[in-house]
Formats: C-alpha cells, sequence, structure tokens
C-alpha cells in the first residue's frame, strides 16, 4: 500500500463515478496557476460533503476556511434554491479568487464570502444572531479547532451537523506527545466534543491523492 496506490484508485473511483467536472476543474486549474496551496478537498471528499448536505436538507451552510472555494462550490451546490452558504477568509487573494469561481459556478447569489480572521467573522454571526447553521464545514487554521468547534455549536440547532476535515494527518493525531500546534488544536477539540453530551461524533481514516488524513462528523443535539 503506498501513496501512488492511493492516488491511482482516487483516479479510477473519482473518473468511473464521473465527479469532475468543468467548472471544479477551472477552480482547481486557477488556484494553482495563482500560487494557492493544493490543499483543498478531493473530489471524493467534495461529493461527501455534497451528499451530506442534501441527506440533512441543509439550507443554511457554514465553512470555515474558504481557499479557492472548491469545496464551496460542492457544498453550494447542494443547496436549495433559497439556501445560503457563508464561507469565512482571511486571505484577500483567496477570498478574491473564490467569488471568481463561484461566480463561474453560478453561485454568487448563494454564496457569501467573508473576508477576515475567522474569530471575529464568527463571533460577528453570533452576535448578530443569525439562523442557525444545518451544517458546518471547519477547515481552517488547525491550532484554532477548538475556537471554531466552540464558535459551530453556538451558531448550530438540534439536527446540525459539524464536519471537521484533516484530524488525522498521516497519523500525527495519536501522537499525545505532540508538540505540534496543528496536532494540539485537533486534540483539545477532539477532548471538546468527548466533554459535551449534546456532541456524538465519529472520526473516519481516508486515504486518497491527499494522502492518509481524515474527518470527523459530529451530530449535535
Ligand atoms: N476548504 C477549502 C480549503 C481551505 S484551506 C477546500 O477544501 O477547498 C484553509 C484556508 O483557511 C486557507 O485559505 C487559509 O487562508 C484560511 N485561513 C487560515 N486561517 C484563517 C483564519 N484565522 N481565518 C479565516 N481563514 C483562515
Ligand atoms: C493543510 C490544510 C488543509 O485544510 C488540508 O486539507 C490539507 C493540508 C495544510 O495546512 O497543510
Ligand atoms: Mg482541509
Amino acid at each position: 500500500m503506498s501513496q501512488e496506490q492511493w492516488r491511482q484508485v482516487d483516479t479510477y473511483l473519482t473518473d468511473t463515478l464521473a465527479l469532475d467536472n468543468p467548472v471544479l476543474t477551472l477552480a482547481l486549474e486557477d488556484s494553482r496557476a495563482a500560487g494557492l496551496p493544493d490543499i483543498s478537498v478531493s473530489a471524493q471528499m467534495g461529493q461527501f460533503l455534497n451528499q451530506l448536505a442534501r441527506i440533512v436538507g441543509a439550507r443554511r451552510i457554514l465553512e470555515i476556511g474558504t481557499l479557492a472555494g472548491y469545496s464551496t462550490i460542492w457544498l453550494g451546490t447542494a443547496l436549495p434554491p433559497d439556501g445560503k452558504l457563508v464561507t469565512l477568509e482571511s486571505r484577500t487573494r483567496h477570498a478574491e479568487l473564490a467569488n471568481a469561481n463561484l461566480q463561474r459556478a453560478g453561485l454568487s447569489d448563494q454564496v457569501d464570502v467573508r473576508l477576515g480572521n475567522a474569530v471575529d467573522t464568527l463571533q460577528e454571526l453570533v452576535d448578530a444572531a443569525v439562523d442557525p447553521f444545518d451544517l458546518t464545514f471547519i477547515d481552517a487554521d488547525k491550532p484554532r479547532n477548538p475556537e471554531y468547534l466552540s464558535y459551530a455549536l453556538q451558531l448550530s440547532g438540534p439536527g446540525s451537523v459539524i464536519v471537521v476535515d484533516n484530524v488525522v494527518r498521516d497519523g500525527r493525531i495519536a501522537d499525545t506527545d505532540s508538540q505540534a500546534a496543528g496536532i494540539v488544536g485537533t486534540q483539545a477539540m477532539l477532548a471538546m466534543i468527548r466533554q459535551n453530551p449534546r456532541l456524538t461524533a465519529s472520526a473516519i481514516q481516508t486515504v486518497g491523492n491527499k494522502g492518509y488524513d481524515g474527518f470527523c462528523l459530529v451530530t449535535v443535539e
């Protein structure tokens, strides 16, 4: 078992299930051409998020960490016509590229890219007492995962779902002596989940063209 095999199988499955389309491919190409890091979700993970949003019947989606809007397109296309998605991004260049990609995807009217440090925009959303989000995708700076979970809970209601990306990181999550802020942050977030009686969670390891990682699925009572 190797990264090369994971990539081959991922490519086979993505081709066989016809998950790619020109809007998604162009979003990735423009992101790469602009020099943004190649850290968006895989097509499989994007489709999984899209299906999850449909299963939940999500009308309001929150995303923390936009990058070029690749995962945003997958999530946004799951919305009903009157649905809304708010996505949070701190880098101007990322937000600009995301807006262009979302425009091409026909999602500009439904998606709001909020520029700024996510902890600030999340606090603004809480202060504005916005309606709860049905689905939240946490995928920004990993040291802040505990804060992001806390805000996501304040912005969730009964039946809401939260997905946290990158909870395995090549297995480093299981290193209880880790000094890496991203690992420590995610470990602290998992501990918060366990201590909260409102929450139920599973964490699934994944391999594919993005390597060995995983996601955590959290349901809110
Ligand atoms: N969800 C995207 C990938 C996001 S990568 C996808 O799968 O397509 C993480 C993003 O979070 C980067 O664009 C980074 O600039 C942004 N980010 C990092 N720290 C942030 C912060 N404090 N507030 C808002 N965005 C942040
Ligand atoms: C990184 C961030 C991500 O959200 C991801 O999916 C992969 C890698 C990173 O910061 O390295
Ligand atoms: Mg990620």
